[in-house]
């Protein structure tokens, strides 16, 4: 009888330890002090998944933490109380039910996490194609479907992006909070799709979730979600203002420069960041860290975006990807070093 009573005691304890953490967790997660507003498709599973967990870690640390507090409070040792507790020698029933029980929650779990990666990894073939490029250390996002290309990733709400991520040079790795959905970038032309129909309406941040060197910290760009029609206007407006598609040399080159990442590292400003300013840069002499000097003209320029590791300006090191201008034809570069030529 009297262990009837403990049993119903510390049930009673884990019940209200239970409830208390799982109803805590669950308001801190709505009221959006675990997690970032929620602003995907995808992102509701896995935050439905979220909330398993959290009911089930309640529960755990209450059955664990309850039977503990529960057990030092009553079988407490009493004044003058010497002799030693009971032995006894396990118990079949236990050790059964704790043999069946984990077993059906690693299945329950297994089915929960298929049936929502199923979800979040689900196609809608009429999807729009994002060209996602990741480099140390900006990103840039083409549209194939109208040949712009933005340094913002701009999305229309509900409708589900694929976004096909590659890294030019190290892995790097795609996060936006709100969405949920992380995925890795891998350099050597490897591919990584990832699936994402945003709902909300907003300004968010992806930012690189692989340490990827010295600047992966600042490793980030604007995510815009917009309505259909507010979306379609802004393709127009890109495809208008495009310099490289109405001859604009100098405002190709800025774009080229941009896009590619350039700006990240060389500033236009003067102001010294992971690699020489191109600030009044053109036509100037330049001291190389092997002591010899360079007058900074075309060939230069070329030279130093096919190959950045040969002349290393002094003060400088060569932190430069080599894959930093694969992309870009000579005319682009052309382009960027007439960007170049008006910066004084
Ligand atoms: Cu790219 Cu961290």
């Amino acid at each position: 009888m009297k262990q009837i009573k403990h049993f119903v005691g510390v049930s009673v304890l884990v019940v209200i330890m239970t409830a208390a953490i799982g109803l805590g967790l669950q308001t801190a997660m709505q009221t959006g002090h675990l997690f970032p507003e929620l602003a995907s498709r995808q992102g509701v599973y896995i935050d439905w998944l979220f909330g398993i967990h959290f009911w089930a870690i309640a529960f755990l640390f209450s059955l664990i933490a309850g039977f503990m507090l529960y057990t030092i409070v009553v079988f407490r040792q009493k004044k003058g109380e010497q002799k030693d507790g009971a032995h006894f020698e396990g118990h079949t029933g236990l050790e059964i039910m704790w043999t069946i029980l984990p077993l059906i929650a690693v299945v329950y779990f297994a089915y929960v996490g298929g049936y929502s990666l199923s979800n979040v990894l689900a196609v809608n073939p009429t999807a729009m194609r994002v060209n996602v490029t990741g480099r140390q250390w900006s990103w840039s996002f083409d549209y194939p479907e109208y040949g712009i290309t933005s340094d913002v990733l701009v999305l229309p709400a509900n409708n589900q992006a694929l976004l096909r991520l590659r890294a030019v040079d190290v892995i790097h790795s795609f996060w936006v909070p709100e969405f949920r959905v992380k995925q890795d970038l891998l350099p050597g032309g490897l591919v990584r799709d990832l699936r994402v129909t945003p709902t909300l309406v907003g300004d968010y941040k992806v930012r690189c979730a692989e340490l990827c060197g010295q600047n992966h910290a600042l490793m980030e760009a604007g995510v815009i979600v917009l309505s259909r029609a507010d979306f379609d206007q802004w393709v127009q407006q890109k495809i208008a203002e495009d310099p490289c598609l109405i001859d604009d040399v100098v405002g190709c080159g800025q774009k080229l420069a941009k896009d590619n990442g350039c700006l990240a590292c060389h500033s236009v400003d003067g102001t010294k960041i992971i690699g020489p300013t191109w600030l009044g840069v053109f036509g100037k002499e330049e001291a190389l860290s092997d002591g010899t000097v360079v007058t900074v003209d075309e060939a230069y320029i070329l030279e130093s975006i096919r190959e950045p590791g040969l002349k290393i300006v002094d003060g400088f090191q060569n932190l430069m990807p080599v894959t930093a201008g694969q992309n870009l034809t000579d005319d682009q570069i052309q382009n960027i070093i007439e960007f170049i030529k008006t910066l004084k």
